[in-house]
């Protein structure tokens, strides 16, 4: 096999990050990362400048490059990961957006999607999409722009303006608007994508009021995408692959096999369970999605989706100013009193799975006289911990034992001993945390290489995944128990909708 280097660029909720990789070992040997500003111009929104969204991952690429002391024309090809699901609309001709991105954790359209349900539409749109109704996905978001924003409408309907999640916008710009493609993955996110026929459907467009010719063209997750110009990383190179954040995960945990679980702790929580060939109709309010599509061939899984997880710790650190950096969440939360049981339901931005409710908010119950920040930030925590066990149960509900087993975890949190260890305890079942944590990355430049043909198909490279460290449960089956009934409860009360 050739060897090379890939670069993949994860262009994430709060940061974009940079990755070259060798191939074909996969050896991660540059890491550039820049963190961008979040806007939040009302209650329940948030927004991202998509220049920012470009220019940082522009400056990760070229500093990975640069900090590896390679030429940029080495770089064989370019993987490229996304938050999903984040929304832009930009004029095809100038390739200016016409509003800020709005971003997956927006709640403005709650009120668009709990009309939509009552009339009726909740079937027929998880059918098609595997989806539920919920301001989360890009289709409302869309036709929130296209309402809001002057002369939107119009010059959609005239094919004058491009649909894109941040995959999409950003492979515009590096190939200076000569594509205008998506993978299939990012497409099953967006609530207009037809997951079993993959292709984009025209009732939906209808119902969401979405005119087609926003929309890109989709493509297998490891393509020929376009090529990107020099002017940006001073060569000539491909772009091969593209995959949503959390299938990316999916691939660089080598989760080829129905039965294997994966979740990834960034800004929330995403656990992917590989379901095979046919999607799951989830009877459990998870989500059916798109886990990969190669070679014209598609695999699906079961997601459970956690809108806060390190966003809490990022809130113990920004909002309370508890602890100085992420790292020290654990060790704080370590001094915390045992007898203390604070729950905190990080409702920041609603509920997502299993509860999906956006109009709830945060919450903390049993705060007594000698409640303390270490206290906190163990409910902080936990509450990762207690959400990862609600989409658990409800992956074993909807496909049996197959979901009972090892859990690959991966992301910014998983650093931490303390955060893995209650996790398994609350599961009742191992973790594994992999040697290589940057998985999301790694599925990207994994896609990337596999395209060029400079790393082996997924069951030769699936032997190359390497255990770190495995976390076994440690914790009682009573206490165990006891406490996740006092998280349920907990949840119970701070939902808006009774269940
Ligand atoms: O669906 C949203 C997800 O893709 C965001 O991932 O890693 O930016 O929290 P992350």
């Amino acid at each position: 096999m050739a060897e090379g280097y890939v670069l993949a660029l994860d262009q994430g909720t709060t940061s974009s990050r940079a990755i070259l990789f060798t191939t074909p070992e996969l050896e991660p040997v540059a890491l550039a990362q820049r963190e961008f500003p979040q806007h939040y111009p009302a209650s329940g929104w948030v927004e991202h400048e998509p220049e920012d969204l470009w220019q940082s991952s522009l400056a990760v690429m070229r500093e990975a490059i640069a900090k590896a002391g390679i030429a940029p024309g080495d770089v064989a090809a370019i993987g490229i990961a996304n938050q999903r699901e984040t929304t832009l609309l930009w004029d095809r001709a100038t390739g200016r957006p016409i509003h800020r991105a709005i971003v997956w954790q927006d709640r403005r359209t709650a009120a668009t999607c709990a009309a939509l349900s009552e009339e009726g539409h909740d079937a027929p749109v998880a059918e098609r999409t595997g989806l539920i109704i919920d301001p989360y996905f890009s289709a409302t978001k869309i036709c929130w722009l296209l309402d809001h924003v002057p002369g939107a409408r119009e010059a959609a309907e005239a094919g004058r303006l491009a649909f894109g999640t941040v995959d999409s916008f950003i492979l515009w710009r590096l190939t200076n608007g000569r594509v205008h493609a998506t993978d299939a993955t990012n497409a099953s996110r967006s609530m207009l994508f037809d997951i079993r026929a993959g292709r984009w459907d025209e009732e939906l467009c209808a119902l969401f009021r979405v005119p087609p010719a926003v929309l890109p063209e989709v493509m297998d997750c490891a393509a020929p995408f376009g090529i990107a110009e020099p002017e940006h990383l001073g060569a000539a190179i491909p772009v091969a692959g593209i995959a949503g954040d959390q299938q990316a995960a999916v691939i660089g945990q080598a989760c080829f096999e129905p039965g294997m679980v994966k979740s990834t702790y960034g800004t929330g929580c995403f656990a992917l369970l590989n379901t095979g060939a046919t999607p799951v109709r989830s009877q459990n309010r998870l989500l059916s999605t798109i886990a990969y599509q190669l070679n014209g061939e598609r695999r699906y899984a079961l997601e459970g989706a956690i809108f806060v997880a390190g966003a809490a710790v990022q809130w113990l650190r920004d909002g309370l100013g508890l602890i100085r950096a992420a790292a020290d969440s654990g060790h704080l939360a370590a001094r915390s009193e045992p007898a203390q049981r604070l729950y905190l339901v990080p409702a920041f931005v609603g509920l997502g799975a299993p509860y999906w409710d956006p109009e709830a908010r945060g919450a903390i119950f049993g705060l007594t006289r000698g409640s303390g920040p270490a206290d906190l930030a163990r409910a902080a925590l936990e509450s990762v911990g207690y959400q990862t066990r609600d989409l658990l149960e409800a992956m074993r509900r909807d496909w049996g034992a197959a979901a009972e087993g090892v859990l690959r975890a991966d992301g910014g949190m998983v650093a931490s001993d303390w955060t893995m260890q209650f996790l398994a305890d609350i599961l009742g079942a191992p973790v594994d945390r992999p040697m290589v944590q940057e998985t999301t990355a790694l599925g990207a430049g994994y896609l990337a290489a596999l395209q060029t043909g400079l790393c082996p198909a997924p069951q030769e490279f699936a032997r190359t995944w390497r255990l770190q460290q495995r976390f076994t449960p440690a914790m009682g089956e009573a206490e165990r128990e006891a406490a996740y009934r006092g998280w349920q409860d907990a949840v119970r009360r701070t939902l808006t909708q009774p269940r």
